[in-house]
């Protein structure tokens, strides 16, 4: 039940274009509740695009940064928080979204995670070597850290949303 759900934060997890930035925007007014998207907070406090940093100090860094921005955010008041793709390949940001959040995972199809991911060119990830061969190589990497949400959804065919509706069901 959402008033229940809401008195811890609720994390967005899944494959870069699976939807996790639209869909939190959208669900998050349905519980009354701010957005918060983790790539543009990171973006604020770096002065700097996700892409640059990746390129200036490396992915790794990168994660660093990422888990410092939800440490912040999870630790304050109930939110939607839109993750990227990556964060759950850090143990510490694994172990606090467990410890503090309701953890969803927006999945869809391999194609369509492709076709989404490389429309606008902006993934770091995906900048070099084949996307499909990359996404599915990530994706497997991932689903064992996706897996443990709390729920799990399929992103919907057709406008975000028809998946914002089911989430609302599922809460
Ligand atoms: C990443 C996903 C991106 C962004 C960065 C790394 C990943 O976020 O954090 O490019 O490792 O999957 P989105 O999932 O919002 O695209």
């Amino acid at each position: 039940h959402p008033q229940f759900q809401c008195i811890r934060p609720i994390v967005l997890v899944g494959m870069m274009g699976a939807g996790k930035t639209t869909i939190g925007r959208r669900l998050a007014p349905r519980l009354g509740l701010p957005f918060y998207d983790a790539d543009a907070e990171i973006e604020k406090a770096a002065g700097m695009r996700v892409g640059d940093l990746f390129e200036l100090h490396g992915e790794k860094s990168f994660r660093e940064g990422e888990a410092k921005v939800m440490k912040r955010l999870l630790n304050g008041p109930p939110h939607v928080l839109a993750t990227g793709g990556g964060a759950v390949t850090h143990a510490a940001t694994r172990a606090l979204i467990v410890k503090k959040a309701v953890s969803i995972w927006i999945k869809a199809d391999t194609d369509t995670v492709v076709r989404r991911a490389t429309r606008r060119g902006t993934r770091p990830l995906l900048k070099t070597g084949d996307p499909k061969k990359t996404i599915e190589r990530l994706l497997k990497q991932r689903s064992e850290f996706y897996a443990n949400a709390d729920i799990h959804v399929d992103s919907q065919p057709g406008p975000h949303e028809n998946t914002v509706a089911l989430i609302m069901e599922k809460l």
